[in-house]
């Protein structure tokens, strides 16, 4: 039973959203969210049922469609994004493939930024053109390729910024009016800024999407995404294909992002905080030769991420001098830092993109974006900042 309409909360400022925002209660009135690992409903009456079914009605049927534990998780990030509608689902991929997916169909066209997440990159180049969508890659920094590649059948422009694991900021109102010009959407894999950072939504995007597994999760425990949009697209293209193809997240799930939710700001902040003192340190060590920190005044786009973006990174990325068997020999000898893949966590967590997170795109994707045997890329967590140093320091010794 629902003792208070989550959509009342809209004019709270984010950190009061993140706490509180879509939380409806059971007639029992508990403090937290209530966890409702439920697969379906019961009806009194076959009639009720008839009524639920056909939208009479309202309420839940069936947790593929939609679970009242997913849906606080839904309105909540919704607040937070300044979105009307959103749809969560069981991981980051699935959220992209379910916003891509929507917005096309065969005989359409979408142009997306190379430097995508090597997944993001496996569905634009090899899975859409197999259902006869075609795609153009595009260098995302060059605002003059986004122009040249559209067409009067593109249907979705996508890109990640900052992006994996280079950390180049994309401009996306630039991107957005391009995508408007066509007629297409622009779809923004918001990941890396976090929804503290940047506001895809406010800058002319269409549609949002997260891997929730990163910072909304932030301590490892489990994986989600979400999509987020207008209400239209996401009640007549999304939920068709969230309900028949099942990609909706778990209730269970859902719990524990309702709760990440509520630290978010928190743990942004002083990850970002730390990994601000880690990219100074950096910057001054003669065994790095590339830098990259979106919150440094040395980044190449940084009169950019002043417009488009309110704080720095969590992200760092570095080059080491003597390629993969440096890197290697450095990551070997990280005793804090732990070799890991994921990112946004509360434990600092490095990896090396060209064989895990990038190995599948091939050298060449892989020199054309920059990814070089000696980058690695650093997601800072919450530790102190001066044992994370301590760390590194003593890693570079073993380079
Ligand atoms: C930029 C970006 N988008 C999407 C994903 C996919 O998220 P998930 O692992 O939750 O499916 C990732 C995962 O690393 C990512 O880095």
């Amino acid at each position: 039973m629902t003792t208070r309409d989550p959509n009342d909360s809209s004019s709270w400022r984010p950190a009061t959203q993140l706490v509180h925002g879509g939380t409806t209660r059971s007639q029992f009135g508990e403090t937290s969210e209530t966890l409702y690992l439920t697969q379906g409903f019961v009806y009194d009456t076959a009639e009720f049922a008839e009524r639920r079914f056909n939208g009479e009605e309202p309420g839940f049927v069936y947790s593929r469609y939609a679970n009242p534990t997913v849906a606080m998780f839904e309105d909540r990030i919704k607040m937070l994004e300044g979105a009307e509608a959103a749809r969560a689902t069981a991981s980051g991929m699935a959220a992209v493939n379910l916003a891509l997916m929507a917005a096309v169909k065969a005989g359409d066209h979408v142009v997306a930024a190379k430097a995508l997440f090597g997944s993001c990159r496996y569905i634009v180049e090899t899975l859409l053109p197999r259902f006869g969508v075609e795609s153009t890659l595009v260098d995302g920094t060059d605002i003059d390729q986004w122009k040249a590649a559209v067409r009067p059948n593109t249907k979705a422009l996508f890109l990640e910024s900052p992006t994996n694991p280079t950390l180049e900021v994309i401009d996306i109102s630039a991107v957005a009016d391009i995508a408007h010009s066509v007629g297409a959407r622009l779809i923004v894999d918001n990941v890396f800024a976090t929804p503290m950072f940047q506001s895809p939504l406010s800058l002319g995007a269409d549609v949002v999407v997260y891997s929730a597994t990163k910072h909304i999760d932030g301590q490892g425990r489990c994986l989600g995404g979400v999509v987020l949009s207008d209400e239209k697209w996401i009640t007549e293209e999304v939920m068709p294909f969230v309900k028949h193809t099942g990609p909706h997240m778990s209730p269970f799930s859902a719990w524990v992002l309702l709760k990440g939710l509520e630290t978010l700001p928190l743990r942004v902040a002083q990850q970002t905080a730390n990994a601000a003192k880690i990219a100074d340190y950096l910057a001054e060590q003669s065994a790095v030769s590339r830098l990259v920190y979106p919150g440094r005044a040395d980044h190449p786009q940084a009169d950019l991420i002043k417009r488009q973006m309110t704080g720095g990174s969590t992200m760092v990325a570095f080059e080491i001098d003597g390629g993969k068997e440096a890197a290697f020999r450095f990551l070997n000898a990280l005793e804090i830092i732990r070799i890991s893949n994921n990112l946004g966590d509360a434990k600092s967590l490095i990896t090396h993109p060209a064989t895990t997170t990038h190995q599948s795109i091939g050298e060449d994707a892989r020199a054309e974006l920059d990814i070089s045997g000696g980058l690695l890329r650093m997601s800072i967590g919450l530790e102190d900042a001066q044992d994370l140093i301590d760390d590194i320091e003593k890693a570079l010794k073993a380079v």
